[in-house]
């Protein structure tokens, strides 16, 4: 019989567009969405979002008023404001509606040259502005390949989560998105992604006490599809999953939602 951890009672499905959409796009994705069977909404305690690019946050909002889907952003930076020149603000995304942030998405780690400390500094900034961050965490092929998953996520969430109080880890979400997996059609298998998840899970509980650690949501990222989603979503620990590729359409988005 499948067990639940008894504090985590949400399922979170949600959609990273990147750099992707257009003014277009994003009215012909609400109309998809607003002409879905009402089936396809109602999964109790399955929560859908989707983070579009800072410029489309106000066009979304105001797109998918009504619907039962929130609003995230892809990025942040720490500082409330000043000299940052091309920067947003966690109190300016919270401005635009933004529940959530995704902060340390391996594309910024690697482009970007985000570190531990840095992404650490977003995730208490978002939390602070009273939004809920989405901490990436996630190896490389060859670190998976070297046997050294487990220790590069745990240096990342040590890097990330020092110094985090008791507020910020109530809002936290965690999204285990193995490298290999973004965007490559090669998911984690579902045991993979339920051994890496136990493991977050048994590390936060160790720094923060087992209550805590059952409160935060632990997302899989990396090729979910339609498809690959039951399966997933069927693990213990797998509280829902971020999603590239199949967010861009509302229809393949909604497909995976169904299995929360
Ligand atoms: P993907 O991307 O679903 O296209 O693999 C996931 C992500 O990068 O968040």
């Amino acid at each position: 019989m499948r067990q639940f951890h008894p504090r985590i009672m949400d399922r979170w499905i949600v959609g990273n567009w990147k750099m992707n959409g257009s003014a277009a796009d994003i009215s012909a994705y609400a109309e998809e969405l607003r002409n879905a069977d009402a089936k396809s909404w109602t999964r109790p305690g399955a929560r859908m979002a989707v983070c579009p690019p800072f410029p489309y946050l106000t066009a979304v909002r105001q797109a998918l008023q009504g619907l039962p889907v929130r609003l995230g952003a892809q990025n942040v930076h720490p500082a409330a404001h000043g000299a940052f020149t091309g920067e947003v603000s966690a109190g300016m995304l919270k401005e635009l509606g933004a529940e959530l942030c995704i902060v340390g998405h391996s594309e910024r780690r690697t482009l970007f040259h985000e570190t531990d400390a840095f992404i650490g500094e977003k995730g208490r900034a978002v939390a602070a502005a009273g939004i809920r961050p989405i901490l990436c965490v996630g190896e490389t092929l060859a670190q998976r390949e070297a046997g050294r998953q487990l220790e590069v996520v745990q240096a990342q969430l040590e890097g990330a989560l020092a110094g985090w109080d008791g507020a910020a880890r109530a809002a936290l979400l965690i999204a285990y998105e193995p490298v290999w997996a973004i965007g490559t059609g090669r998911t984690a298998t579902a045991a993979q992604a339920q051994e890496m998840h136990a493991a977050i899970r048994a590390w936060l509980a160790a720094q923060w006490g087992s209550a805590a650690s059952r409160s935060v949501p632990l997302l899989y990222g990396g090729s979910v599809t339609a498809q690959n989603a039951a399966a997933l979503f069927a693990e213990l620990d797998v509280n829902g999953a971020l999603v590239g590729g199949a967010s861009l359409k509302a229809g393949s988005f909604l497909g995976i939602f169904q299995h929360a």
